[in-house]
């Protein structure tokens, strides 16, 4: 029944691509979120550089978070003949059908950001060293820890984002890869011991889980400045650190006292927590060059030219190794915001006041 569905809708697509590439090069850009400043931004980003090459651009945001959205969005897209699709993948393991049907109709898939997984469909995959991302928050924390040559033990718990996030994978395990000697030696102690991947995950890297998770670590184990300490929360990206800090500001840490705590994506609110002297770094991430470089990436692909990459060994999707272009993730401490944040204009002093 569902062979026969997408057998139907291939046929009938067959017929309405036709008409799209005749009438030009569309291009269909799926974003997982707007609940979340990054996508906005990528995708806004997308729009002006595709439209400012004289493409038109069909951008579309799946709701919060929601699969069934960004499938039928995508089957649109392709419906209306696009002619290569950009898509950030709410669960990297969902648009296996969907883009089967892209495929039979010659259109190229580029995952953003996040690897799409098990489709033979994806012929490009553009982000950033998210293995560079963990090692340098857990880089960060054995600095900042002083892990290598301090005594210890010390305390620390860990979270990461949403399991079907497949860069989840790269995060944790680069961070892990840092910090888990560490924990075996008994130097680093999760109290908690919750220390899997999927002990610390995050549904839809959402902030009010995350603060959940905390506000319920600091009950059981009495986290607090005048009770149990915690040294260090690895958190993954920024909407789990600001449910974190949530957490152990209820639970009374304040600037001077507070764990360190990691980040990534310099999102506002974030950077706003860095200045404030509670969240200790992010990993910036600058979504401009991401843009600009699946943009050149989708020019290449139109124009039958060599598509630029830089990584043949990093990401196999299950159906094998996906052509990749790796950016570069830059760390971000109340040390070099200015440098990097407002000097390049990604923000203003003001934003982030
Ligand atoms: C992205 C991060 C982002 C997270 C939540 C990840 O796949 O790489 O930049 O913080 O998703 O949206």
């Amino acid at each position: 029944m569902r062979k026969l569905a997408t057998m139907l809708f291939a046929a009938t697509l067959s017929l309405s691509l036709a008409a799209g590439a005749r009438a030009g090069e569309r291009i269909g850009v799926s974003m997982p979120t707007q609940s979340l400043q990054r996508w906005n931004q990528d995708g806004a980003n997308m729009k002006t550089l595709l439209e400012a090459a004289g493409y038109s651009v069909d951008l579309l945001y799946a709701g919060d978070n929601d699969i069934p959205t960004q499938v039928n969005q995508i089957e649109n897209m392709i419906s209306t003949g696009c002619k290569v699709l950009v898509i950030a993948a709410i669960d990297g393991t969902s648009l296996t059908r969907v883009l089967d049907v892209a495929k039979q109709n010659g259109i190229s898939v580029i995952a953003y950001d996040r690897l799409i997984m098990n489709s033979d469909a994806v012929s490009y995959y553009a982000t950033f060293d998210n293995f560079k991302v963990g090692t340098t928050q857990g880089g960060f924390i054995e600095a900042k820890l002083n892990l290598k040559t301090a005594a210890g033990p010390f305390n620390i718990e860990l979270f990461t984002g949403d399991p079907g996030d497949n860069n989840v994978n790269f995060f944790f395990g680069g961070a892990m890869s840092i910090l888990k000697p560490y924990i075996d030696s008994g130097k680093l102690v999760v109290p908690s011991r919750q220390t899997t991947q999927s002990q610390c995950s995050t549904v839809n890297w959402n902030t009010e889980e995350s603060q959940k998770r905390m506000e319920n670590l600091v009950s059981a184990y009495g986290y607090g400045p005048n009770g149990t300490k915690l040294d260090a929360v690895l958190s993954s990206n920024d909407s789990v650190a600001n449910g974190v800090t949530n957490a152990l500001i209820g639970a009374g840490f304040r600037k001077g006292n507070f764990p360190v705590l990691t980040g990534q994506d310099c999102d506002k609110p974030s950077m706003k927590n860095i200045l404030a002297g509670t969240q200790s770094m992010s990993v910036f991430k600058d979504t401009r060059t991401l843009a600009k470089q699946v943009v050149k990436m989708v020019d290449a692909i139109v124009k039958g030219q060599k598509v630029d990459i830089n990584d043949t060994t990093t990401y196999d999707n299950g159906t094998g190794i996906i052509p990749s272009f790796l950016c570069d993730p830059v760390i971000c401490t109340i040390d070099n915001y200015k440098e990097l944040l407002i000097d390049s204009g990604y923000y203003t002093e003001a934003d982030l006041r």
